[in-house]
């Protein structure tokens, strides 16, 4: 998410950065800005929207047709160094004034920044005893005013310092009219690359940015520093200790650059999701030492428990919701069986009553409303025609209402009461699945810290969970080391048009969103069932052209489930099981399965988060195989806005 460019050199910087930032618009944005060290000194112009409106501002402004260098020659932004930004929003919703780069007070140093800076609410406060006024409400004005209190005649000491009191993950490009001659770029957990070309030198968030300029970049590493000067670039790591660095060759087109190298998007977001579940995870667990969050009575949305908290207080979630009678969760499509998993995890963790459903029945229902429900509104783009009707019934009806959302500054993001977003990074495929995983996140986490605040999860129970919570990345990852299996298996499978998704409770949630995946971009008939109800009806379908996928990870259940499967198996329907490797008991499905894939461990509860994974891989790999194009499948859009 986000796109940042860097460039000195001896152009007109406005144009390159502009281009620059065109290459990475694929990456989603609300809103786009330059700053530009010209002869008045800094230059700064954003524009919410569209990268063109930025673009039109700046040819107005320059009195071109054409952004040339002829036309900015005599303008205010005439310079040959300058930085570019296109924002994906996180702290505070698009706006000019919250796009990026951001000033610090002083007016001399400019930031670009890609990621969330976890502990901005305590920086700003620190800031503005210090008499920092701000003027925007991103965490990146913070890093700008961070990095001009401790510069002291060294832009490079300032900005190590200044990063040295960053919680959260970071791609920085800094420049300053102090230090007129180079940039500083420094990044951890989020991307940047540099390219040489002649007598200029670029810094990016992505190859496509510069591959115009040169096909051999260097990958900056975590916590590595780069000083750009129009000739060199120089590298540093986190100690300030100069290191040497080699070159990567390009070989992709520039349409594949944008990819990252994946085939697709679908394929690049199915393993961007190790990455989302943690940039949605951690900011909300703190340790019990941590400080600044205040416990017991849960005032605050923070719950000690001797070693890790639940902290929601960043989305105003205080006691006073979990005092609820009832919660309701509406949504549509995939957004809708997050919701499905959500009432699990609400009876499970929090004894509470749940109601689920799509938005477009709920709409036209005639509900019951009471004084304490309170609503769940789960939405990718937060602008679903009918989740946001939904949300506006439940609203007259006096409900208070949590959104969980991927975009911030949307329709159901500004017209909630609370607000929690699953900081996924722009979706683009279609089909959607970070945005999916990271909801299931959010809703674990609402959903255990309602039972903290209700007493039915105590500190044992809740640390237990937060520890599997945190170990899911890693495990998702391992999931996707494994892609090559799943590969194989759908270069069988792909032919088939009769594909159902069986399984119980989370599994059966688990199973709905898997049998999507496969409808929308694949066009096979694809179903899930509730495992107990095949005999009920789904198993008169059963014959030697279907195949099965049990998802079995609810260990309570595996009788049952072993049961099921020996049921459609007689009926000639090849069998595929995902469950627990590892496990002892998950071993007596090997007797039974075609194929099997095996998940790491978690609790039965947050299973689908990890058991999803496989079934998009499938999914994915069935409609690359059937010649289709999984990332725009037909008669879909990303977004519904009408009814
Ligand atoms: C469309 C998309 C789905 C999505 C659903 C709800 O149908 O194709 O991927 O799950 O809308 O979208 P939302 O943005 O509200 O999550």
């Amino acid at each position: 998410m986000c796109g940042i460019v860097g460039y000195v050199g001896n152009e007109e910087a406005v144009p390159v950065l502009i281009e620059g930032l065109r290459k990475l618009e694929y990456r989603g944005y609300d809103s786009a800005g330059v700053a530009v060290l010209g002869k008045p000194g800094l230059v700064v112009r954003k524009a919410k929207g569209a990268l063109k409106n930025l673009e039109e501002k700046i040819k107005v402004e320059t009195g071109g047709s054409t952004l040339t260098a002829g036309s900015l020659a005599n303008s205010v932004l005439s310079g040959t160094m300058g930085i570019g930004h296109t924002r994906w929003a996180t702290h505070g919703e698009p706006s000019d004034t919250n796009a990026h780069p951001q000033v610090d007070v002083s007016g001399k140093i400019a930031v670009v920044h890609n990621g969330i800076i976890e502990n901005y609410a305590r920086l700003r406060d620190w800031l503005i005893e210090r008499g920092v006024q701000f003027t925007s409400e991103t965490d990146t004005e913070i890093i700008a005013n961070l990095i001009s209190y401790h510069y002291k005649g060294d832009l490079l000491q300032a900005v190590l310092d200044a990063v040295g009191r960053l919680d959260g993950s970071w791609a920085l490009v800094v420049i300053s009219v102090d230090d007129p001659d180079r940039i500083i770029a420094v990044r951890k957990e989020n991307p940047l690359v540099l390219g040489q070309g002649a007598g200029e030198t670029l810094v990016g968030s992505d190859v496509p940015a510069l591959l115009e300029y040169t096909r051999e970049v260097y990958y900056l590493e975590d916590r590595e520093i780069a000083v750009l000067y129009r000739d060199h670039v120089d590298f540093y790591n986190d100690e300030g200790k100069s290191i040497q660095k080699k070159t990567t060759h390009i070989e992709w087109d520039a349409a594949a650059a944008e990819k990252g190298g994946y085939e697709h998007f679908m394929l690049k977001e199915i393993h961007e999701q190790p990455k989302a579940l943690t940039d949605t995870l951690r900011p909300r667990i703190i340790t019990a030492d941590a400080g600044g969050v205040n416990d017991t009575a849960g005032n605050k949305g923070a719950v000690t428990n001797n070693a890790k908290k639940i902290s929601l207080e960043e989305i105003g979630f205080d006691a006073s919701w979990a005092q609820a009678n009832r919660v309701m969760i509406t949504a549509c499509g995939t957004a809708w069986h997050a919701g499905v998993i959500g009432k699990y995890a609400f009876e499970h963790f929090a004894r509470i009553p749940v109601d689920v459903d799509t938005a477009s029945e709920f709409r036209y229902r005639d509900p019951i409303f009471n004084p304490k429900d309170i609503f769940i509104i789960i939405s990718q783009s937060g602008e679903t025609a009918d989740t946001l009707a939904a949300m506006r019934m439940a609203k007259k009806g006096g409900a208070r209402i949590i959104a969980i959302t991927n975009v911030v500054g949307s329709t159901l993001a500004r017209e909630a009461d609370l607000v929690m977003y699953t900081w996924a990074g722009p979706e683009i495929a279609v089909a959607s699945t970070k945005a999916f995983t990271t909801q299931l996140m959010c809703i674990n986490l609402i959903a255990l810290q309602f039972g903290v605040l209700r007493g039915t999860i105590d500190p044992v129970h809740l640390n237990k969970y937060i520890n599997a919570l945190e170990a899911i990345p890693a495990q998702a990852e391992k999931i996707l080391s494994g892609k090559e299996n799943i590969q194989r298996f759908a270069s069988l499978q792909f032919n088939k048009n009769k594909v159902f998704f069986m399984g119980r409770l989370f599994d059966y949630a688990a199973s709905l969103e898997s049998a999507l995946k496969l409808k929308e971009i694949c066009y096979t008939h694809s179903e899930a069932f509730a495992a107990g109800e095949l005999k009920h009806g789904p198993i008169a379908l059963v014959d030697t052209s279907t195949l099965v996928v049990a998802i079995c990870t609810q260990t309570k259940l595996f009788d049952k489930m072993e049961s099921s499967i020996t049921q459609v198996k007689a009926r000639g329907a090849s069998i595929a099981v995902i469950t627990w490797e590892d496990d002892a008991e998950s071993g007596r499905f090997d007797r039974i399965a075609d194929e099997k894939f095996r998940i790491p461990r978690t609790e039965d509860a947050l299973s689908p988060i990890l058991s999803v994974i496989p079934a998009q891989l499938f999914a994915y790999y069935c409609s690359v195989l059937r010649g289709l194009d999984p990332d725009k499948p037909r008669n879909l859009a990303k977004s519904v806005t009408v009814e």
